[in-house]
Formats: structure tokens, sequence, C-alpha cells
């Protein structure tokens, strides 16, 4: 993610009148009549001045070529290309994820941000895009100077670590009830009941975009279901050394690393959990399994995890989302009791002391009942030496996944 905004500390409030700053001037890329040479040019010019701050992004024009991409353009007054903002558009139409934003050097600072986003904004909504999901550099003020704009449209942030730096990621409602968009309404269309997001209706078209996502074969994005599942860790791991938490739980393995979605969706639909079963994450970190799972089927998910701060930022996801199938419990999982529980997950958490004390209690489990064990990374080799155990197929996505079942 590139989008770096501007370099220079941010103005309280954004412009919001796309044409209200003399000489320059912005429109949505009519992808039909572009001339991509020339357009190359000038976007590698503004690459290169701002290279300083950040490296060289892919190829910008190969990118706004594609079906799914709104580009907006900012103008210079002898119409040379000065800034450009582009978003991708997912599949089903509602959500678009500024990829990139960017502005010649020298015009930073003087406000243009704002109208640029607007234009974008503007072409969004023409595609029938509802949610805006964007990355902010925390450092430059940028993060704080979006906050400030969206304002009670930011359905939803969160901070991570990418290579560029600290950033905020934010997910915005795409309302057209903005003050620069009611000015231009009749008052006949003022009166018109308001198009409103309700936390239900929000609710309802997260559900949608993952049910189409898990439908569908299309490669998912990791960082995308993560804002759609309101799963907040991503290498929270790095922020949590040296810190209590550490401390906290020193002889535990407690780093955090999701399995990817890629893998969840498959092993959802290999093993399909139904009504009336439960499905462990043993370690179940920051809920992408549980989550997702609960979400997608009827089954019941329950995520047991060492670290109470993940588990409370899954049961705020768990509230947003309104999934009644779904328990996140802290604590050790040698502590817990599992004997409701059908399907196992274990995605290499434990230290070999826990994982052995997991073995006796899962062959415990199986004795008065027939269960299912997943596991991925190497703690796979314990539990292909138990005779209890036998294999049952595998699941890919990044890695491979074995599934056992009791004999
Ligand atoms: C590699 S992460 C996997 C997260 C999740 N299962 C997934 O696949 O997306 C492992 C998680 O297990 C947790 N963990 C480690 N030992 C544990 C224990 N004894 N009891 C409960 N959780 C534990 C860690 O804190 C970490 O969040």
């Amino acid at each position: 993610m590139t989008d770096l905004g501007s370099n220079k500390t941010p103005r309280a409030k954004p412009e919001r009148n796309s044409e209200a700053i003399a000489g320059f001037s912005s429109k949505i890329l009519d992808k039909r009549t572009a001339n991509w040479a020339e357009l190359a040019i000038q976007l590698a010019e503004i690459e290169q001045l701002n290279q300083k701050t950040l490296p060289l992004s892919s190829n910008n024009v190969i990118e706004m070529k594609e079906d799914n991409v709104v580009t907006a353009l900012l103008y210079d007054a002898r119409g040379i290309v000065v800034g450009f903002s582009w978003a991708d558009v997912d599949e089903t139409q509602k959500t678009a994820y500024v990829t990139t934003t960017m502005i010649k050097p020298k015009h930073q600072g003087k406000g243009l941000i704002g109208p640029l986003m607007e234009k974008l904004e503007s072409g969004l909504r023409k595609c029938g895009c509802i949610f805006l999901s964007r990355d902010a550099l925390k450092a430059n003020g940028y993060a704080d100077s979006i906050e400030r704009h969206y304002g009670s449209r930011i359905l939803e942030k969160h901070d991570f670590v990418s290579p560029y730096g600290e950033q905020r990621h934010f997910r915005i409602l795409l309302d057209e009830d903005t003050p620069s968009n009611t000015s231009n309404k009749s008052d006949a269309n003022r009166d018109q009941p308001s198009n409103k997001i309700t936390p239900d209706r929000e609710r309802a078209f997260i559900k949608g975009d993952i049910a189409a996502i898990h439908a569908g074969n299309a490669k998912i994005d990791e960082r995308k279901m993560d804002a759609l599942l309101g799963v907040t860790g991503y290498l929270d791991d790095i922020n949590l050394v040296g810190s209590d938490v550490a401390i906290k739980h020193k002889g535990e393995r407690w780093p955090y690393q999701g399995t990817d979605y890629e893998m969840i969706r498959n092993l959802l639909r290999t093993l399909k959990p139904e009504k009336g079963q439960v499905f462990y994450d043993l370690g179940s970190g920051h809920g992408r399994i549980p989550l997702y799972g609960a979400l997608i089927t009827e089954a019941k998910f329950v995520g047991i995890e060492l670290v109470r701060e993940r588990v409370e930022a899954c049961n705020k996801a768990k509230e947003k989302l309104g999934l009644p199938n779904v328990e996140f419990r802290a604590g050790n999982v040698l502590d817990q009791d599992i004997s409701d529980g059908d399907v196992f997950y274990l995605f290499s958490p434990f230290t070999p002391k826990t994982a052995a004390g997991t073995v006796t209690k899962l062959k415990r489990v199986a004795s008065n009942k027939h269960i299912k064990i997943v596991c991925l990374g190497p703690i796979e080799q314990l539990f292909e030496k138990q005779e209890w155990l036998r294999s049952a197929g595998k699941v890919r996505g990044f890695g491979t996944a074995t599934i056992f079942e009791s004999v």
C-alpha cells in the first residue's frame, strides 16, 4: 500500500469542494479514451518525486486498466497530472479499497488530497460502492487527518505495522449525506428518508460479502477479509515483545500468526461443520477461524486463547457481527473443558509440554465420541504418531493442513 497522502502537517479541515482550489481540477479516469502512454510517463514522475519517502509501487498504469479499478486524477492548470488515487472494487461491488494515493511533493500541503478523494468517492458511489477501506501512515499525521475528515462515517479502525511504517486502517461508510453532497440536493430530495446504514444493514452486507467470497474461487485478500470480520491483530506479537503479556505468558508460546483465509475457506468447505457440532480452535489468536466459521455455517465455534487482549478484541468483533454461535474463552487450553468438541483445529501454537497435554486431553474426548483434529505446521508430527488417530485427508492453503479422525 502506498497511500502516502501529504508529508506536510495536515490541515485541520481538508477542503470539501473539488473545484475550490484554483488552478487544479480532478476527474475520474475514462479508460476508453485514456492516453495510457502519456499517463504512464506522468505517473512515473510523481512516483519518482515521492521516492524518498517510499519504495516505488508496482506499475500503476497496468493496475488502472483493470475492470475493477476506479481512478481519480488531479490535474494542474496546464492539464498535467500531478496526483492520483485509485481503488479496487471488490467482487460484490460494495467495498472499495483505496490502494494508492500520491501527489507531487511540491503540491502537497495545499489541501488537494480532499478534493481528489472526493472525486474518487463520487466515482465509486456511481459503481454502487457502499464502503471505503483505506490505510494511512500515522507518522506524517495523515491517519489523523483522515479521521477528522470522515468523522462519524468511520465504522471501524485499527493500527498495524507495514513495510512503510505504522499505519491505521479505516473502514468508512460511503454515505451520500456528507455536507458536500447534501449541498447539491433539492429540498424535495432532502425530505426523502435517509439511506443511513444501520448496524443490522451493515451486518447483512458483511455477511453477503463473505458468503460471496466463500462461494467463489477468487484469491482472498487477507487484509480485506480481516477488515470485514473485524479481526484486528495482524503482527501484534511485535508490539507484545517485552510487554506485560510476554511476561505473564512466559513459558508458553504466545506469538500470533493467523491461518490464511484460503486455508480456512478450503477447510470449511471440506469439513462442512453443521448445526449441533462444536468446532474448537485451540489457540485461536485473533479469531479468524471462529469468526469466519460462525458467520458461514450454523455450527458452534469456540476459540480458546491465552492472551486476554486478543479474546477481548474477538468479542468485540463477535458483537459487531451479531454472531450467536461463537464463543471466545481466555485461558490455557489445558485448563479448559473441551469435551463437547467434534472438530479441533491447531495451528502449531504450543510448547512441547502443552502439546503433549493437549494430546492426552483430546484422546480422552475421543474415548467417548468420534472426533476430527486438524493440524497445520510441525504439531502435525505429534498427532501422526497417535495410534488412536488415522489420517483423513489434506487441506491446502498457503501451506497444507492434515485432517485426522479418531478410530
Ligand atoms: C499461531 S497462532 C494461531 C491462531 C489461530 N489458531 C489461527 O490459526 O488463525 C497461535 C495462538 O495460540 C495461542 N496459544 C499458545 N499457547 C496457548 C495455550 N496454552 N492456550 C491457549 N492459547 C495458546 C497463542 O497465544 C497464539 O495466539
